[in-house]
């Protein structure tokens, strides 16, 4: 596989061996041992939207790999004065060894990667975030020592999260309830994916029915990136309604995790309480960014995913 674009093109072996790999850099990076592979590689990183934990884990991955990262925002670079994706790919592809990009449309990450000759990794669009939930799998199966079998809930808006959530845990072998307004809805992609997996996959309005015997609960910003001028409207749907709670976690199997990509709005999708009470689990998540990132850079770069 060249590039890593979505998980729904990923099979449920890839998708281990991406875990396998970050569990064993994040090994070899605590105990001091020099990772196997070829210095002197260059990660462009294209974004369109804001980031910390992506574009510092990346930057910092790249360079624990031996390597180095350029940061490309589209206003500082000629994306942001109209200069097409597919000559940025060609132009790229003959300087750097890896292109990461965070933007709005899917679309674009296709193109870039279509023209590209080096391996292309999606790090956020307005429908999948891949490397998220990578990531989050990483950190349930360190914290719960397996991942099949268990019971992932999803509360919020079907965003990116909801979209890459559904897909990422069904491949992983756990059971997926989502609940969110039936407007907000994950993509249709997402959805018919979902569809062959039976009574695996839940979708409800009602996250309290989602939170039933979970071991997992995620949740995310109500209103994404892009979707600014939504928020006030957004708020009349889900406060009050889709807020991760004690009520909620009462409901949840004991020991249940809490996930959230971060950043987290306080007292809209989750409590200053249920957050604090599962820093632990929320930050291990956000460490293993760098170590499920630098696994995919890993992989993809020797041309071994
Ligand atoms: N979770 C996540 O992608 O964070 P950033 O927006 O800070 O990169
Ligand atoms: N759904 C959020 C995730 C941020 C990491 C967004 O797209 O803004």
């Amino acid at each position: 596989m060249k590039d890593l674009l979505r998980l729904l093109d990923l099979a449920p072996e890839q998708i281990t061996k991406i875990l396998d790999t970050a569990d064993m850099l994040k090994a070899q990076q605590k105990a001091g041992i020099k990772h196997d592979f070829p210095a002197g590689k260059v990660l462009a990183m294209i974004f369109e939207k804001n980031s910390t934990r992506t574009r510092v884990s990346f930057e910092t991955g790249i360079y624990q790999l031996g390597g180095t990262g350029i940061f490309l925002s589209s206003s500082q670079s000629q994306l942001g004065r109209g200069e097409p994706i597919q000559d940025t790919a060609r132009v790229l592809s003959r300087y750097c060894d890896c292109i990461m990009i965070r933007t709005f449309r899917q679309e674009e990450v296709e193109q870039l990667a279509k023209y590209s000759t080096v391996p292309v990794i999606n790090g956020l669009t307005d429908t999948w975030h891949p490397c998220q939930v990578l990531a989050d799998l990483q950190t349930i199966r360190e914290h719960k020592g397996k991942l099949e079998g268990l019971k992932a809930c999803y509360i919020g808006d079907g965003n990116n999260m909801a979209n890459s959530i559904t897909v990422g845990c069904l491949k992983a072998g756990m059971r997926v309830a989502i609940a969110s307004p039936k407007a907000y809805s994950p993509d249709k992609l997402a959805l018919d994916f979902a569809a062959g997996y039976g009574d695996k996959f839940l979708l409800t309005e009602d996250p309290k029915k989602a939170a039933e015997g979970a071991d997992v609960i995620f949740t995310d910003v109500w209103a994404s990136m892009g979707q600014e001028a939504e928020k006030a409207e957004r708020e009349k749907v889900f406060a009050g309604i889709y807020c991760v709670n004690d009520e909620i976690m009462a409901l949840a199997n004991p020991g249940c995790m809490i996930q959230h990509c971060l950043p987290a709005h306080r007292g809209e999708e989750i409590t200053e309480k249920v957050f604090e009470e599962h820093a632990l689990d929320i930050f291990d998540e956000a460490e293993n960014r760098l170590h499920a990132q630098k696994a995919i850079m890993y992989l993809l770069m020797k041309g071994e995913l």
